[in-house]
């Protein structure tokens, strides 16, 4: 489907289809240039639900560098392949123009003061335009007809969902948020649509990430002080890597919690780490457990 009339006809008639009184629905919702990652999240979701929906649409709301929307990978056709071979049962790829029919939205949801810290940071504006387009997809892929929706993201992106999650609860959308682990190639890498632009030698050295992240988890489970610095020293000293932040967070507000050299973890907690390698901008993160 393209239009949200032609999406909204066909997830009905899926549902009805499944002559059950209260069908299950799960949303995945996508940029394209698909990996194993989003192939997790559509798996996922087959395994919940009657019906699965995954839209693709490179958001140029959530942008804020052109030169970096317009290098965004775009591979439809191993993308359909990909979502079919996953189980997915439609495709919502709407263009542009069809999602943003005057433009750019005048009104747009605020991701308030979460949506400043950490990606937003360096990003301004990206998360407004994250839940702005996510607010649209849901209202799209809403059935007419009685249904459970659920929404499926990737824990890869946490700040994503813990933003998601706050939306769906502060603006009451009548969906489920479930977040999915985090897929990592077999050298430990966290995959993402941006790795295809990593050279080797940057490959290698983006691989302090999951390292540095491991040594926190490690220090968590033995009741060791976490030792964040010494985390952080490690990923600056590593040769072509710019660290951007490192820190340890609640896992469902974001908010800093003590993570020094004789700081222990008393319980759940998220390390976030941000850097750039060879001038591609890297993210990645691990649940500590104190
Ligand atoms: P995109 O970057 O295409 O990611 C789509 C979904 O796949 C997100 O929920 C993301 O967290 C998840 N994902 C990506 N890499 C993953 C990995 N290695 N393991 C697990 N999940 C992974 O995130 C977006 O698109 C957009 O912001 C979107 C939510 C579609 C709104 O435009």
């Amino acid at each position: 489907a393209t239009t949200p009339a032609e999406l909204s006809k066909a997830v009905t008639e899926l549902l009805e289809a499944t002559g059950k009184d209260r069908p299950a629905l799960g949303l995945v919702p996508t940029m394209g240039a698909l990996h194993s990652g989003h192939a997790a999240l559509a798996q996922a979701a087959r395994a919940d639900n009657d019906v699965v929906v995954a839209s693709i649409f490179v958001n140029p709301l959530q942008f804020d560098d052109p030169a970096d929307l317009a290098r965004y990978p775009r591979t439809l056709d191993a993308d359909l392949d990909l979502l079919g071979q996953a189980g997915v049962d439609l495709v919502f790829a709407p263009s542009e123009a069809t999602m943003y029919p005057g433009g750019l939205p005048l009104v747009r949801v605020s991701s308030g003061g979460l949506g400043t810290r950490f990606e937003g940071a360096s990003r301004p504006g990206h998360f407004d335009g994250v839940l702005t387009v996510v607010a649209k997809l849901f209202h799209c892929v809403q059935p007419a007809v009685p249904a459970e929706f659920r929404a499926y993201f990737g824990q890869k992106d946490a700040q994503q969902v813990a933003l998601i999650r706050r939306m769906a609860a502060d603006l009451n959308f009548p969906v489920q948020i479930y977040p999915v682990p985090i897929v990592r190639a077999a050298d430990g890498l966290a995959e993402s649509s941006r790795n295809v632009f990593l050279s080797e030698a940057d490959r290698r050295s983006a691989l302090v990430l999951s390292r540095a992240l491991g040594r926190l988890q490690e220090n968590a489970s033995s009741r060791r002080p976490l030792d964040l610095p010494s985390a952080a020293a490690l990923v600056s000293a590593t040769p072509g890597v710019e660290l951007d932040y490192f820190e340890v967070v609640d896992p469902l507000t974001l908010e800093p919690v003590p993570a020094g050299v004789q700081d222990v973890l008393s319980g759940p907690a998220l390390a976030l780490v941000a850097a750039r390698v060879g001038g591609i901008r890297l993210i990645d993160n691990a649940e500590l457990h104190g």
